[in-house]
């Protein structure tokens, strides 16, 4: 992919070096583009410049080490370097969560554009990759023709980003669709320089004004976390019922118009977009005054949080009706597998629910730990899956590792002192467990009794004995 001499290759700055943009740029450089990386944390622009990723994604340090030794891939804290380096600026810096608010913060997003425009001296193109509220590119537009010296000069497009935390490289380098939102030729032309590589592929491609580019993204977002919480909806039925909502999702998917993906129900949705995309995506909406088209959203948002609830709901019915004293085995804190990001992780959430009830926690992920611990110290953290099911009452599956999946229900049996199981994330097969002495339990599905004679039945829910400070 990268004999780009053909043509004239734009030269690429990215700015904001975390999972979006690190992965942007080792990735533009992969495809054959001079890049200059940007961040104004020193620390993780010394570690990518030493060939390593801050983060845990897997098939992304091969790909930073090869495009380091291609000498394509340079990084900086000096944004004058940046001005002066680029045509095409990609800003991928975060947009959190504002504290007390359900909207996005968009300071560093805005810092970003003010500080290129002030310093960008040459026709160039900034191109917005972070998720942003409707309206965001239009009005940064204005700011950036204000601040900068070249007025109107310097042009604003918008290219939304759709990589999944886990498949980041490949998402970035097979995309399932390109999305443009400009608002001249020339910066369309210059953005289908910047992904010539994607698109001689045949990536498809739609080019779109500002507002919809920004709205494709939350878009999207809303509509995958709207299936999941579709399918746990199910699942909530299913639990006032003797139905079944694993054998209901196996059915539903069979219909190619439903389809299976994002359809399968558990714990629920967590990490740094999908929470923040909808809650912001709503507030915006209202400020809009469309807040009824999408207030689903709210009720998208509290079904996720339900599983959560429930979940330690079943936890505490496998243990007898009290968490007090109970040692739990909590398997995963990151927010999906293969990913250490445990931002608004469900697993972590239960964790900390659990302990707050008076368990005993001891968790286990294997790349998160250190993330979770910087989160919630409070928690008992340990080095490996034998040690987190040690003599545990329940153990508690909350992120479907691999690790967890292939695991022998009888290397686990002789470890705990109870063989009683939650599968958070309905990742096991749960005839396996039961014809080894298990008892299990997941969201959405009858109560499945050991199969091997004389388990103790389940209890049913009692009277919460003990209950910690939050933390
Ligand atoms: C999501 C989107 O999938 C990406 O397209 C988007 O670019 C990204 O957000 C973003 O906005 O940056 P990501 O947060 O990496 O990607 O994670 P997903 O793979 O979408 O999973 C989100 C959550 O949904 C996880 O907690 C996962 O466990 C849960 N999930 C997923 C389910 O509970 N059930 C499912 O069937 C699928």
């Amino acid at each position: 992919m990268n004999n780009l001499e053909s043509f004239s290759a734009p030269k690429i700055t990215v700015i904001g070096t975390g999972y979006l943009g690190a992965t942007h740029a080792i990735c533009m450089a992969i495809m054959g583009f001079d890049v200059l990386g940007f961040d104004v944390d020193h620390h993780k622009i010394d570690q990518l410049r030493a060939g390593k990723v801050p983060f845990y994604e897997p098939g992304l340090p091969e790909k930073l080490r090869e495009a380091l030794a291609s000498g394509r891939l340079k990084f900086t804290t000096n944004l004058d370097d940046v001005a002066e380096f680029g045509d095409v600026h990609f800003i991928c810096v975060g947009t959190p969560q504002a504290p007390n608010s359900s909207a996005a913060n968009l300071s560093y997003v805005e810092s970003a554009f003010s500080g290129l425009a002030a310093r960008i001296r040459r026709k160039a193109l900034l191109v917005g990759k972070s998720t942003v509220p409707i309206g965001t590119a239009e009005r940064l537009t204005a700011m950036v023709a204000d601040i900068s010296p070249l007025g109107a000069e310097l042009e604003l497009a918008w290219n939304p980003e759709f990589l999944r935390e886990g498949f980041a490289v490949q998402d970035t380098l097979h995309p399932d669709r390109l999305v443009f939102g400009v608002t001249s030729p020339w910066a369309e032309e210059m953005l289908r320089r910047a992904f010539k590589p994607l698109l001689d592929d045949g990536t498809p491609l739609i080019v779109a004004d500002l507002a919809t580019a920004e709205l494709v993204k939350v878009a999207a977002n809303s509509f995958l976390a709207t299936k999941i919480s579709f399918i746990n909806a199910m699942a909530e039925v299913c639990e006032a019922t003797s139905a079944d909502v694993s054998l209901l999702a196996a059915a539903l998917s069979l219909d190619d118009r439903i389809g299976g993906r994002f359809l399968k129900p558990g714990l629920g949705f967590g990490g740094g977009c999908l929470p923040k995309d909808i809650r912001a995506f709503k507030h915006r909406a209202e400020e809009l005054g469309v807040g009824q088209a999408v207030s689903f959203l709210g009720e998208v948002d509290s079904i996720n949080n339900r599983r959560r609830v429930r979940t330690v709901d079943l936890v505490r019915e496998l243990a007898g009706g009290s968490l007090a004293g109970v040692k739990i085995a909590a398997l995963g804190a990151a927010f999906k597998p293969n990913s250490d990001d445990v931002r608004d992780a469900p697993a972590l959430d239960v964790a900390r629910m659990l302990y707050l009830e008076g368990a005993t926690v001891s968790v286990y992920d294997p790349e998160a730990n250190a993330n979770a611990h910087r989160l919630y110290p409070d928690l008992n953290y340990v080095g490996s899956l034998a040690a987190a099911v040690e003599q545990a009452d329940v153990v508690a599956l909350l992120t479907e590792w691999e690790e967890f999946r292939a695991a022998d229900p009888d290397d686990l049996g002789a470890l705990v002192h109870h063989r009683r199981i939650v599968d958070g994330r309905h990742a096991l097969d749960p005839e396996r467990y039961t014809s080894r002495g298990w008892e299990y339990r997941a969201l959405g599905r009858p109560y499945q009794p050991s199969t091997v004679a004389h388990r103790s039945p389940v209890a049913h829910r009692g009277p919460v004995a003990h209950q910690r400070q939050p933390l």
